[in-house]
């Protein structure tokens, strides 16, 4: 039986207080509905369906995935009206699995035992929970059998104190939806076509009903508001900080580590506090990285060392390079095998050879930088006139002096020398001395101004 996974997101999030639609909200740095979306996708389904409503346009443009259907509910009558929007889409003899827009962490394996378990049969994911309120109720006859799914507001006082909930998850034969939805009937305490009463009519019918439960309780834990959402923030980070431990890195604190993509860590890598990974990081082995980093779209090599307060952007690390405090290394930057970027010096579109060292108050941007090579505190490589962007060569062995403005385009060659303070607008030969600055002269006898009293 092919699979289609419907994923309800029309409902517009009130208690978000917000002008983006809930499942827009961002957990570790994607949409919640994309990483509902990016799992389903773990069961290479037949057709996903995403049933939208509120500013569906803003959903549209913020989601990716292939193959994605698009089904609008106008008005949101109901988790069975909305599943009913996508139904003429799946065919007949297909097995739908229902998912909610704004229950982002939904296991892949969960998700694939619910399905086995649940194919040619109706499933729905329960858990037990000590305070039931606000939840469709499971309710089970003396033999255990599922006779229905009561939701709170129509629930009599002993219905109430069920504790196994519906967390929302079902999986239904598309052929039954195709049968039981249009008999469905808003008659009920809110007013809406429920989803959940499709239970009794496969009970009615003699379709085999089926239960499983999540390894964890917050895969099937939904976003209503930002206090929600902050708490799935943590648990999401409190499993990728686990994992990087698993894998053989020292997290200074867990509690304290963000990551918004996919992070690799190799072995013994040391992560001090408030580190934040964003989009594809990956860090070799014995690396440091001091606190408050903010890492990526890196490679960073093995015995690298990041002190603190460091930005590392769209950049490639080469072996035992050391990098801050206080760096900021942005897109284009590629650093040789122990090169050296100290405190307050940013780089950008430059290549760095191996072992040299930038080490302070420093600007190197649009320039290929040769192996062994000092450049001076202060240095700047001009690179830009207001409309075009030129570039700067360094050889080998060069030394910067402090303070030197190398106004591009321009070449320094190897093993040359440039004076401090220098302002060098022409190119340098091989192991020439360049010293472009006023020069000095010293007066005699100079009497400073006095004050008259
Ligand atoms: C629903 C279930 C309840 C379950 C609970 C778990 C029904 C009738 N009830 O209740 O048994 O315990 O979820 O959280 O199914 N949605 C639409 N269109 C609509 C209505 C809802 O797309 O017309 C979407 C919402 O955006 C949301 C999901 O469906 O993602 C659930 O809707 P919600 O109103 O939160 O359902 P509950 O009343 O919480
Ligand atoms: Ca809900």
């Amino acid at each position: 039986m092919s699979l289609h996974i419907v994923i309800l997101a029309a409902g517009q999030g009130t208690r978000m207080r917000s002008e983006l639609p809930k499942v827009m909200h961002r957990l570790a740095g994607k949409p919640l509905v994309q990483h509902v979306i990016d799992t389903a996708s773990t069961l290479s389904p037949a057709g996903m369906h995403l049933v939208y409503g509120h500013k569906g346009e803003v959903v549209k443009e913020g989601v990716q995935g292939s193959h994605l259907h698009w089904a609008h509910q106008k008005e949101q009558l109901g988790t069975g009206h909305a599943v009913a929007q996508a139904l003429p889409e799946i065919p007949e003899n297909s097995q739908v699995l229902v998912l909610y827009g704004d229950v982002p962490l939904t296991s892949s394996a969960t998700l694939q035992s619910f399905f086995q378990l649940s194919t040619g049969r109706l499933g729905i994911l329960t858990v037990e929970l000590e305070d039931a309120t606000g939840y469709g109720r499971i309710v089970r006859n003396d033999q255990g059998n599922v006779v229905e799914i009561v939701e709170q507001k129509d629930a009599n006082e002993v219905q109430r104190k069920i504790r196994e909930i519906n967390t929302g998850i079902m999986s239904i034969p598309a052929g039954k939806l195709k049968e039981w939805l249009p008999k469905l009937s808003n008659s009920n305490a809110q007013g809406e076509y429920y989803l959940t009463d499709v239970v009794a009519m496969a009970v009615a019918d003699g379709t085999e009903i089926v239960t499983s439960g999540p390894e964890f309780l917050h895969e099937v834990e939904g976003v209503n508001n930002r206090i929600q959402l902050a708490a799935l923030e943590r648990a999401y980070q409190r499993q990728i900080a686990h994992q990087l431990m698993i894998n053989g890195a020292t997290l200074r604190d867990p509690e304290r580590i963000d990551v918004r993509g996919e992070l690799s860590t190799g072995q013994d890598v040391e992560i001090d506090v408030n580190c934040i990974f964003e989009g594809e990081v990956s860090i070799g082995d014995r690396v440091s990285i001091g606190a408050n980093c903010i890492i990526r779209n890196a490679q960073i090599a093995d015995d690298v060392v990041i002190e603190a307060n460091s930005i590392i952007e769209d950049s490639v690390v080469g072996e035992s390079a050391t990098i801050g405090p206080f760096a900021r290394l942005r897109p284009g930057t590629e650093l040789g095998p122990k090169a050296k970027i100290g405190n307050f010096v940013e780089t950008k579109k430059a290549k760095i050879g191996e072992g040299s060292k930038v080490n302070h108050l420093s600007y190197v941007g649009d320039a290929f930088v040769g192996q062994k090579v000092n450049v001076g505190a202060g240095t700047i490589t001009c690179n830009y006139d207001g409309v075009n962007k030129f570039q700067t060569t360094i050889g080998d062995n060069v030394f910067v002096g402090s303070n030197t403005a190398l106004v591009a385009p321009v070449d320094i060659a190897e093993g040359a020398t440039i004076g401090a303070g220098s302002t060098v607008t022409k190119n340098v030969d091989k192991d020439q001395l360049a010293i472009a600055r006023g020069k000095q002269r010293n007066i005699d006898g100079w009497q400073r101004p006095v004050k008259k009293s």
